[in-house]
């Protein structure tokens, strides 16, 4: 979730120099919108910080869980190599048709494959595509524990593992909230990253926050 809508001038700045999306990009966002899905994707910041993450280990095998309308994914699959492969996991039918639509216009339906379902349905069916070299959890919060989980099941020495919105919009730790499922999830997720003697771990604060971790 981008929740970088009011930007400073030097946020400007940086998003004009180092993340501007490209045409394809923007189109992507525009049709997402017109389409009535939810507002709720990475920002181009963090679309580049992952690029950069897939450069840095050399992934050829990403998997992610929550596509939405494929902005992330489209981010991710562009870093791949052309033998390279991005599995991305989707409860909605009308998100995954659109992503698909996206990502063959974008030129990237080799590189990439979209799994409709509850995504603790469909992980235990990738054991033969594993391990990946990232993972990245951005779908529903209460079962971030879970997919932290099967994240590390699926991983080995160097596999980036990263969670989307872990200050939940500044609401993570704020003693109204321990209630919210979304918020008990994504707390018991950042304990976990923060505490797995496997990873060396951080949050990356923009924009609402990323956990990213690598396996040791
Ligand atoms: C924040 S959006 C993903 C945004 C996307 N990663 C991006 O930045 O472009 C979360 C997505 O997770 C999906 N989702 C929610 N619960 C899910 C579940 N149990 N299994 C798989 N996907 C789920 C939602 O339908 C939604 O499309």
């Amino acid at each position: 979730m981008s929740v970088l809508n009011n930007l400073s001038h030097y946020d400007q700045f940086l998003r004009n120099t180092f993340h501007a999306d490209d045409a394809g990009l923007e189109r992507l966002q525009a049709e997402a919108k017109q389409e009535g899905l939810p507002p709720i994707s990475i920002g181009p910041e963090q679309g580049k910080f992952l690029q950069l993450l897939i450069q840095l280990n050399g992934a050829t095998k990403v998997l992610e869980i929550g596509a939405l309308g494929g902005y992330s994914g489209a981010w991710m699959a562009r870093a791949l190599p052309s033998e390279g492969k991005l599995i991305s996991l989707e409860l909605e039918e009308k998100h995954a048709l659109f992503t698909r639509r996206q990502w063959a216009a974008l030129g990237l339906a080799d590189k990439t494959e979209i799994r409709v379902g509850p995504a603790l349905d469909s992980l235990p069916g990738l054991a033969d595509e594993a391990p990946f070299d990232l993972i990245f959890i951005d779908a529903d919060k209460n079962n971030y524990p879970a997919y932290l989980e099967w994240a590390l099941r699926y991983s080995k020495s160097g596999t980036v593992i990263l969670g989307d919105n872990v200050s939940m919009g500044g609401r993570l730790a704020d003693p109204e909230h321990q209630e919210n499922p979304g918020i008990r999830g994504m707390r018991q997720f950042a304990e976990e990253m923060a505490a797995n003697p496997r990873l060396v771990s951080t949050v990356v604060p923009y924009a609402d926050g990323i956990a990213v971790g690598v396996v040791k």
